[in-house]
């Protein structure tokens, strides 16, 4: 990153103070999160991060919350941010930069993760869609853009190359996709002369994993960070809905690929045995979850929807399970029996 020109000052965002205060920011990244270097990259990535998809599922009566929930990650010390432009058709970016207009300072040292749409992979739309972006984070720039997912239709180098410009300019510290396979990766960065894709985002969680998936391959050789995103199972993984017969359907819903009827009964009862394991080593499963995907070099993006959950969280990345207990888990959750 030798020839970017550094980020714009921040834009002064003018928005209204209905948002309650946020309490001082304690400088970088807490030594309890972690960080991982990305090469290239003058800010390091958060090693845990807080998914705010959830922020778009709710009507507007449940913006106390989820702002409260983001204001509760903040004060007690994550730093990365994971949004989209889709998500709530902007509503997770609005909300997300109010609550940080707030932190002391505009919390400069939040790390602040946005997508770009897979209907706006055109180079003039990539532009614009970070245009709006940003106006809605109150920011003048933000520290990874993603593209959300491929488009089959898009030349895929041509958006990366509009990416590069943006990066280029300062107003992105870094570019990366999202659900990219490793066809689609060689293709995107056939569009950058002088950026690297730094990160793919993907679905990976103890449950949810293909051993020989050679997009995580591909990554680890060519130093792309894994941010795995439903990494707790929408909860089961936190040892939710494990003592019902069926989870409620709005998860149902969400989470078809987990629970679909066929599969149900296998994932609930290797989820139990997890819980299981959990308790013998006197460990938050939450904890076998999380670092099972550090051990694995990726960098989990959790969703919270209260501000209980960060705490819970919290605690749970606070404790960093044996590695005798995350191979027994890594055995259990592949379906070993022995
Ligand atoms: N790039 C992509 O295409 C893509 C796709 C999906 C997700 N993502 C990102 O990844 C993030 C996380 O993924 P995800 O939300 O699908 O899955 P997840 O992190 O596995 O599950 C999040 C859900 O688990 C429950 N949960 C979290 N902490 C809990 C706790 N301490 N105790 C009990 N339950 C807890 C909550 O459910 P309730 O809200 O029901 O309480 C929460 O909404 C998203 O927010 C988004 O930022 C990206």
């Amino acid at each position: 990153m030798t020839k970017r020109s550094r980020p714009a000052p921040r834009a002064k965002p003018s928005r209204p103070r209905s948002t309650p205060p946020v309490a001082p920011a304690g400088g970088t990244t807490p030594p309890s999160i972690g960080e991982i270097p990305i090469p290239g990259a003058s800010k390091g990535h958060p090693a845990i991060g807080v998914g705010l998809w959830a922020l778009g599922r709710w009507g507007p009566e449940d913006e106390a919350r989820t702002k409260a929930t983001i204001a509760r990650a903040y004060e007690h010390g994550f730093r990365w941010y994971d949004t989209a432009e889709v998500y709530g058709g902007g509503r997770s970016e609005r909300l997300l930069g109010e609550v940080l207009e707030r932190a002391a300072g505009g919390a400069p040292d939040a790390y602040v993760v946005t997508k770009v749409s897979w209907e706006h992979l055109r180079p003039a739309q990539v532009r614009a869609s970070l245009v709006n972006s940003l106006e809605r984070l109150g920011r003048a720039s933000v520290d990874l853009y993603l593209v959300h997912g491929p488009d089959p239709h898009a030349d895929l180098a041509a958006t990366l190359g509009a990416l590069e410009a943006l990066w280029k300019e300062g107003k992105v510290g870094a570019i990366g996709v999202s659900n990219f396979s490793v066809e689609e990766l060689e293709a995107a960065a056939k569009g950058l002369t002088e950026a690297r894709i730094a990160v793919n985002q993907v679905r990976y969680n103890l449950l949810d994993r293909d051993d020989a998936d050679p997009v995580r391959e591909y990554c680890r050789t060519h130093q792309i960070l894994l941010e795995a995103y439903t990494p707790l199972a929408r909860g089961l993984l936190h040892g939710r809905y494990l003592d019902r017969r069926t989870p409620p359907s709005e998860v149902r819903q969400f989470a078809h690929r987990f629970f679909e009827p066929e599969r149900l009964p296998e994932l609930l009862e290797r989820a139990r045995r997890l819980r299981a394991l959990a308790r013998e080593a006197d460990v938050p499963l939450a904890s076998i979850a999380l670092h099972w995907l550090a051990k694995q070099g990726a960098a989990p993006v959790v969703g919270m929807s209260q501000p209980e959950q960060v705490d819970s969280n919290l605690a749970a990345w606070a404790v960093r399970p044996p590695d005798d207990v995350l191979d027994r888990a890594d055995a259990i959750a592949r379906g070993d029996r022995a």
